[in-house]
């Protein structure tokens, strides 16, 4: 926080100038763009970047990560807000012969729950078999009782069939590890009910190692609309949870975009059941509307006024979507940032630096199998120089 006004003051006005006054190399807890955690080689690829910050600051981060077969997840480590970082270990497939091929997720406990002790590292994501002559997808999950450097596989959440998008198969995508009130729930898309191509659902445990029933999160009549890619932030203030998803259904567009990203508000995370989720729509500089698209983020920073700001990241735009009210539904707003666009782009708001965005980057969509090598990479900007707050550069908005 500190370096906030030293490093904003030398700001230059263009994306390539602005990049250059950032600090190079980075330094611990500032503002840089594109800081490389990883450079893929070969037909290696990293997409679907996957964090959890610690209650001492350190942030793990993972990825998706194609190339190596079986594939794993590889987990990175910074002290440093970003800074600088050092690779710790590989999360691998210990149960089904598949890989970690897929859709990374990661958490720290915050209570002991069953035998784990808070401060257990939490990893799931989806382990898959493409080949028909075996079984489908496994969301399991993995612990860390050592800051992520080994991992012990704990339980399989939930089970479906292999990995396909077309409604009528059967499998499960995505999962996102919730603390709540002593439990972990993990939340995930589902394409098992026979009465929606896809739905969002969560399953609660008390001891990491049996899984409550299937409780829907977003499931809509219409049997094509395909609700997906779960992510939930706190908003204290106002004392919600957040669910934002992506909305697509059949050839349908909103404003364009045909993966429309929705929010819900509900009082804890296992009730979004009960609540009609909304679409982000913001107003373009020039007036028209337009919607996010894609595989959503969302944070929540106690900066930016009394309610903090409610941060979105959705997959096909360098901007971030911005909210000061709560969440309401006219409050949107489109910011530009220095970083680039990725498919599942995290973001984060580092926990002793209200005003410090994490981005973190890799691939886009269209990109995959085009071996382009886009690093794994950290970006950090000013919130506050994002939004048009102060001054530096980032507020053509
Ligand atoms: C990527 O290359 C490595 C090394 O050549 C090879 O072992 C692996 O099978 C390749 N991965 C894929 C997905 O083809
Ligand atoms: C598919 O599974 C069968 C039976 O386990 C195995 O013999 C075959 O090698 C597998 N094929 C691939 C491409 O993994
Ligand atoms: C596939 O799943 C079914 C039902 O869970 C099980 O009976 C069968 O043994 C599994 N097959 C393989 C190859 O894992
Ligand atoms: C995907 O699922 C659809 C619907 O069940 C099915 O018709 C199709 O054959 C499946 N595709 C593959 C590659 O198995
Ligand atoms: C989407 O549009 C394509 C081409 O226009 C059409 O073939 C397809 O049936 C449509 N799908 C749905 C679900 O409406
Ligand atoms: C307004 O700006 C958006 C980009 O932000 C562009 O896609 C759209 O075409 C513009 N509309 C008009 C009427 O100029
Ligand atoms: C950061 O990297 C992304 C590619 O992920 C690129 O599109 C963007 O232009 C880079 N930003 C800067 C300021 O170099």
């Amino acid at each position: 926080m500190v370096r906030t006004s030293s490093v904003v003051a030398v700001f230059a006005h263009s994306v390539v100038a602005s990049a250059q006054s950032y600090s190079n190399p980075p330094e611990p807890w500032g503002f840089f763009v594109n800081n490389t955690i990883y450079q893929p080689t070969g037909n290696q690829s990293v997409t679907y970047p996957r964090f959890t910050e610690l209650q001492d600051g350190t942030i793990l981060a993972t990825t998706s990560f194609t190339g190596p077969v079986p594939p794993y997840f590889p987990v990175f480590e910074s002290k440093d807000g970003g800074a600088s970082w050092e690779y710790i270990s590989d999360l691998t497939d210990q149960v089904n012969g598949w890989g970690m091929s897929a859709q990374p997720a990661l958490s720290e406990l915050l209570e002991d729950v069953g035998g784990f002790k808070a401060g257990t590292i939490l990893g799931a994501g989806n382990s898959w078999n493409r080949n028909g002559t075996r079984n489908g997808t496994h969301i399991d999950l993995y612990a860390s009782e050592d800051r992520g450097r080994t991992w012990q596989f704990v339980s399989n959440v939930a089970s479906g069939g292999p990995p396909n998008t077309t409604n009528g198969a059967t499998p499960i995508w995505e999962p996102w590890i919730q603390n709540y009130k002593g439990a972990i729930s993990v939340h995930y898309s589902d394409q098992r009910d026979p009465l929606h191509g896809q739905k969002l659902a969560h399953q609660v445990s008390y001891d990491l190692q049996t899984w409550g029933p299937v409780v829907d999160d977003v499931a809509i009549a219409e049997y094509m609309a395909r609700p997906g890619m779960t992510v939930i932030a706190y908003i204290p203030p106002i004392a919600k949870y957040i669910l934002v998803h992506e909305f697509p259904v059949g050839n349908s567009s909103s404003y364009g975009s045909h993966y429309p990203v929705y929010y819900v508000l509900a009082d804890d995370p296992w009730s979004f059941r009960l609540h009609e989720h909304q679409p982000i729509v913001v107003q373009t500089a020039n007036g028209s509307s337009k919607a996010p698209n894609a595989s959503p983020y969302v944070v929540w920073s106690p900066y930016g006024g009394e309610l903090g700001t409610i941060v979105v990241s959705d997959a096909d735009s360098s901007s971030v979507y911005t909210n000061r009210c709560g969440g309401c539904l006219d409050g949107w707003k489109e910011y530009a940032t220095p970083a680039g666009a990725v498919y599942s782009r995290a973001i984060h708001i580092l926990g002793d630096y209200p005003d410090h965005l994490m981005i973190f980057g890799g691939e886009v969509y269209d990109d995959f199998g085009l071996h382009k090598l886009v690093p794994f990479s950290a970006t950090v900007v000013d919130l506050g120089v994002i939004m048009g707050d102060k001054k530096g550069g980032w507020s053509d908005n």
